[in-house]
């Protein structure tokens, strides 16, 4: 299968978790790429409209796994603007994953996921699989071998 991994990521926690996904779906025989969504303005404080620099084109992949922090307590503007911007994914595979610092996932992450599944639904697909990384859990590690295993799996 030809998979897209497409990562928001403003400080890297959710990039790192991508690339560990890409080899593992590599190690499994499937064509990954991943590829960035970009902000023109990478101040994810700013309080301005959020306008692309880089928006992804999903149409040359069978399977889509989309991956983006958790910001504000609920999905990175980014993201939402990117998935918003989407056309139809209809015939795709898509599975998704956010990070967050805090340790409770219903400290943003839970709302998150939500977000993702509602705005893969308006563009006609469901999301096969998900999950969260709280990154100040002492479980953050297993959390991520847990998704790697999960996600690189896919078929
Ligand atoms: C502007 C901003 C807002 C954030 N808000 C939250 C939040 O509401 N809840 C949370 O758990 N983490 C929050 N975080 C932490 C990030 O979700 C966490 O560090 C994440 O792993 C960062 O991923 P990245 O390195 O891919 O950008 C926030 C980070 C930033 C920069």
């Amino acid at each position: 299968m030809k998979i897209g991994i497409i990562v928001y990521s403003h400080s890297g926690n959710t990039l790192s978790v991508a690339q560990k996904i890409e080899q593992a779906l590599r190690g499994s025989g499937h064509t990954v790429g991943i590829e960035m969504v970009e902000p023109v303005n990478g101040d994810p404080n700013s309080s301005a409209p959020v306008k692309l620099k880089t928006a992804p084109d999903i149409s040359p992949y069978d399977a889509i796994i989309f991956a983006s922090p958790v910001q504000a307590f609920t999905l990175a503007r980014v993201m939402k603007l990117y998935l918003s911007e989407l056309p139809s994914l209809t015939g795709k595979k898509t599975y998704c994953f956010v990070t967050q610092h805090l340790k409770k996932t219903w400290m943003g992450g839970k709302r998150a996921i939500r977000l993702i599944s509602e705005a893969c639904k308006v563009k006609g697909v469901d999301i096969i699989s998900s999950g969260i990384i709280n990154w100040s859990s002492s479980a953050r590690d297993q959390q991520i071998d847990e998704l790697v295993k999960r996600l690189g799996t896919i078929k």
